[in-house]
């Protein structure tokens, strides 16, 4: 039996207009601290994005998305904005940005830009003037303050616990306390507050009129807060249903600050385009996707599977689902700079499930913790398995969000000491929580050289040894590397997009998945041990090298050319 998945509700030859760009795009995230160095600081800018937009090119990919370039004292790897509207110094000027946006451009690349909505700062100058105005005053307003509990106040208002461990409140000189969601450098907005509407509505006007194509905004599920008295306890809130009415998550009148927002982006010619981080439950992703919100939102759910193809079979059927209840196509996510990346995953034992099926701990949690040695890292099992997983991806319909370094096979750096660790989250929770570094290590560009290539001084996270043997210049031109594989593959996959649907054909075997898509371009994963037969030869294109073959390998995908092409 097979069934056939309309993804959108209209489809794109319901009318006469090309379908938008950023329907079946594909994204490649940048963290711009580690992608290249121009000016020897050790720390990636501006200029060395620019300086490597042919390769951006050469890749083939559609957009860029910049992780946060902005002024920061980067508390929160650059999460932690102290001006919306310049970029950090250390990055480089505004006029650098605009160099970068044109040669960019110029090469047909789209740029998308972060916006950090829920906090900034504590840098940033409204936090310094509240801090200065002292209590009760208007400037204070701006942000969450109050008074504390107990004798003299010296408790936190309530017991609430930040995500990166340790209370979300700080105390201040005067003894009021601030909200902080994330780290206590990145105090939460009242967005109850009519300065911050207008002053993100001035934003998202600055980088537009500079010619940015859209927006990742930043835990887009949070901002809109009912904060009103009494406030309930962390186990209160950890109870209440996250149905739109929640105190602090993913509340319904989050979506009146994006229906201002897409007043904003449809003022635009063509509209700005907007992609939410929302961790909410998939039955509310519609809501931030509508086109009346920001119109597209992240589906972290390939990111959370195990290699597996009972699991990568549900999660696209659902997400394809959910995609047809708005106007949106889904997205597709197996790697970013919040999590271990994921030729480590896959190279790394499943981890355990809880009865509703997440994970019991953020998976290669434990093996970062023991600095990558326990369990075994099979790192050739990973990246067969890596590379498969993409392809799978790459060919179904909507967009596909790449995170730098994947298209070169990296791993998770895990031996970085704990003096040269970053991410608030490890510092936060006395080490229990490893964190990030591992994936935002600077890129290797060449085999030899202080900094491999990123840069003229060592990096500001070390680089192992052996990420040379992933370097650009080792893989560039060598049939079957990692990098070859994702360049052909996004050529490919640009000669042969078509209609955003799917349809799944029958196996005969639970791990292996066979999907077609409307003009006939077929895709086949092994997800097991055993070679699978098909019936028409393997073209152009296979993880692991088998083209033209009608068998495919174990942990490999397949992709069959099209008898059409649109
Ligand atoms: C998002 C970002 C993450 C950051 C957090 C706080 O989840 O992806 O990197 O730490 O927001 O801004």
């Amino acid at each position: 039996m097979t069934q056939i998945q309309h993804a959108h509700g209209t489809r794109a030859s319901d009318s006469a207009e090309p379908a938008p760009w950023w329907r079946q795009a594909v994204v490649y995230q940048i963290y711009p601290r580690s992608f290249a160095d121009a000016d020897g600081d050790g720390l990636g800018d501006i200029a060395g994005i620019t300086s490597r937009a042919d390769y951006l090119s050469a890749l083939g990919v559609d957009a860029v998305w910049l992780s946060p370039f902005y002024p920061s004292a980067l508390a929160d790897g650059g999460y932690d904005v102290a001006d919306h509207r310049d970029v950090d110094p250390r990055l480089g000027t505004l006029d650098d940005f605009d160099t970068m946006l044109a040669a960019l451009h110029a090469r047909g690349i789209k740029v998308v830009v972060d916006i950090v909505p829920n906090h900034c700062s504590d840098q940033h100058v409204w936090f310094q003037e509240a801090l200065r105005a002292g209590r009760g005053s208007p400037e204070r307003e701006r942000f969450v303050f109050r008074e504390g509990t107990g004798p003299g106040g010296e408790h936190p208002p309530t017991d609430w616990l930040s995500a990166f461990g340790g209370p979300a409140w700080h105390r201040v000189a005067d003894g009021q306390w601030y909200l902080h969601h994330f780290a206590p450098e990145q105090p939460d907005l009242n967005w109850d507050h009519p300065d911050w509407r207008e002053d993100f509505v001035r934003t998202l006007r600055f980088w537009s009129d500079r010619g940015v194509d859209g927006f990742r905004v930043d835990v887009a599920h949070m901002l809109t807060k009912d904060l009103t008295e009494p406030l309930p306890s962390q186990a209160e809130l950890d109870a209440m249903p996250k149905d739109g009415l929640h105190r602090t998550i993913d509340r319904d009148d989050v979506h009146d600050v994006y229906a201002q927002w897409r007043e904003v982006f449809n003022s635009y010619d063509p509209p700005r385009t907007a992609v939410a981080e929302a961790w909410v439950s998939s039955d509310r992703i519609p809501l931030y996707a509508s086109e009346t919100s920001l119109g597209q939102a992240f589906n972290f759910d390939l990111l959370i599977a195990d290699f597996d193809a009972e699991q990568f079979r549900r999660v696209v059927t659902h997400n394809l689902e959910l995609a047809g209840r708005t106007r949106s196509s889904s997205t597709w996510v197996l790697s970013n700079h919040d999590v271990v990346r994921h030729a480590t995953r896959y190279g790394l034992p499943a981890p355990e499930r809880r009865p509703d099926g997440e994970p019991a701990v953020k998976h290669g949690m434990e093996w970062l913790r023991s600095g990558g040695t326990d369990p075994r890292l099979d790192r050739d099992l990973g990246g067969r398995r890596a590379r498969a997983a993409t392809l799978f991806m790459l060919g179904l319909p909507g967009s596909s969000y790449l995170y730098q370094g994947e298209e070169l096979g990296l791993h998770e750096v895990a031996d970085i000491s704990d003096g040269e660790r970053q991410d608030p989250s490890f510092f936060r929770s006395g080490g229990e929580d490893v964190g990030r570094d591992g994936c935002r290590v600077p890129l290797p560009w060449s085999r030899e050289g202080v900094a491999l290539g990123f840069g003229e001084a060592s990096p500001h996270l070390p680089q192992p040894s052996w990420m040379a043997d992933h370097a650009v210049e080792q893989q560039s031109g060598v049939p079957g590397s990692t990098l070859e594989l994702y360049r052909r593959a996004l050529a490919r996959r640009r000669e042969w997009q078509c209609e955003e649907d799917l349809e799944w054909l029958p196996t005969g075997r639970e791990d292996v998945l066979h999907y077609r898509r409307p003009n006939g371009w077929e895709v086949v994963t092994v997800f097991g041990d055993a070679d699978h037969a098909v019936s028409r030869p393997v073209a152009l294109l296979s993880s692991d090298d088998a083209v033209g073959s009608r068998v495919v390998p174990p942990q490999t995908t397949a992709w069959i050319a099209p008898s059409r092409t649109d």
